[in-house]
């Protein structure tokens, strides 16, 4: 038996197998009381049990929160008005997630008393190190145990088997090939098969999409209202984050719309590949980034395009807690103030186009664009520009010339 270095400990538990196991074998191990922490993220799961099952599997408490609208609120949202997408395709819904439930254990062991938290991530992948980070960051003086990357339980059949000696219960689920994390804003499946990057992923691994292929014939378009870079309404109708996000979730899903097959690369690393659904999430950056694209000035436009790589490397690296995040997340604030409006979204199968634009802060002058009647565009003033804006090539090229280096013998 290990030393008992910790006497309470509160445990990121979802009922599944890992984290049951984790249950009697923290307590065997360290010989400390257990706590349960479980989040509700919006995973589709019910959680109405879980209390009742963590204190039977041996808990001596179980907290159950429902975080979706402060998932939306203070994760989600920031990310969108970043347009955070990690390696310029992932919405990071997991990466999103972690910082708030490991705030809630960092919290609820406050509460309890406890001297450390433990969670069931494995020692291969990114969400050990945001677990840890952030508890790092929000209390240094907390222990974390990471079970599964020590313990002696190497296979599935190995976890249920000790599970089973110690009478404790584990969900009856058939063994799925995947490994799938699910959210409001997303979902990942990786394992089995797509393994071999040249495999296409198996039909039966998508969670919230249909194929495409089977989708309706024909299209809908929606239009979609942001108030400071924020989603607001579908089609006039004001909803609540969670609600409008489910509703583009139901929506863009029938239609096959937000899967992405990518290889990443992982902090701890390796390169993995990981298929994402992520239909609310594919609608609503791209409406955001549309109303970037008209009311930003062309500097702040690609300026935030930088910003939007550092925010997405913050939220994937586990260092939401950070100071560079905070300091990055007030510019962004300051760059969405004028992101109000609207934008028409036409979905079909597998599609997504952007099909209208306005808002009250656009800076597109039809007057200044026009090829037609009514150009307020003094086209006699591109002659002096062109003069000043060549002017260093010009000279450049001239003084090449003049030492022998003609720039057409290149
Ligand atoms: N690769 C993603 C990330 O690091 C998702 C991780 C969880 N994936 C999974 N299939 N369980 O954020």
């Amino acid at each position: 038996m290990t030393s008992p270095r910790f006497k309470k400990v509160v445990c990121a538990y979802s009922g599944g197998l890992d984290t049951s196991v984790m249950i009697p074998w923290l307590k065997e191990n360290y010989g400390c009381e257990i706590i349960t922490y479980t989040g509700d993220l919006g995973q589709g799961e019910d959680l109405s049990g879980v209390k009742a099952k963590a204190l039977r599997t041996g808990a001596s408490d179980a907290v159950v929160d429902d975080l979706q609208d402060r998932f939306v609120q203070e994760f989600i949202w920031p990310a969108v008005k970043a347009s955070a997408l990690y390696e310029g395709q992932y919405p990071l819904h997991t990466a999103l997630g972690r910082p708030l439930l490991a705030r809630r254990l960092v919290e609820v062991a406050r509460d309890f008393g406890a001297d450390a938290i433990a969670h069931g991530c494995t020692g291969k992948g990114n969400d050990q190190v945001r677990f840890e980070v952030t508890s790092n960051s929000l209390a240094p003086d907390l222990g974390v145990v990471a079970p599964l990357r020590t313990w002696e339980l190497l296979t599935r059949e190995m976890e249920v088997d000790y599970a089973v000696e110690r009478g404790i219960e584990i969900p009856i689920t058939r063994e799925k090939p995947y490994s799938i994390d699910k959210n409001l804003w997303g979902c990942a499946i990786e394992c089995g098969e797509m393994e071999d990057l040249w495999n296409e992923p198996p039909a039966d691994a998508w969670q919230m999409t249909k194929d495409p292929s089977d989708a309706p014939r024909g299209s809908v378009e929606i239009t979609l209202s942001f108030e400071k870079g924020v989603p607001v309404a579908i089609d006039g109708v004001a909803l609540s984050g969670v609600k409008l996000i489910q509703q583009l979730n139901e929506l863009a899903g029938h239609y096959g719309v937000g899967r992405i097959d990518m290889v990443e690369n992982r902090v701890v690393g390796l390169k993995s590949r990981e298929v994402y659904e992520a239909p609310a999430a594919t609608l609503i950056h791209m409406g955001h980034i549309e109303l970037e694209r008209i009311c930003l000035d062309r500097a702040t436009f690609n300026y935030k395009q930088k910003v939007a790589q550092d925010f997405a490397n913050i939220i994937y690296n586990g260092t939401w807690y950070g100071p560079l995040r905070d300091c990055l997340q007030s510019f962004v604030e300051r760059a969405n103030i004028h992101l109000t409006g609207e934008v028409r979204i036409r979905v079909s199968a597998g599609l997504a186009r952007i099909t209208g634009r306005r808002s009250p802060f656009s800076l597109y002058d039809e007057g200044l664009a026009t090829y037609s009647d009514g150009d307020t565009f003094k086209r006699e003033h591109a002659e002096g520009f062109m003069e000043l804006y060549g002017l260093p090539y010009k000279t450049v090229a001239a003084v090449r010339r003049a030492s022998g280096d003609d720039p057409l013998n290149d």
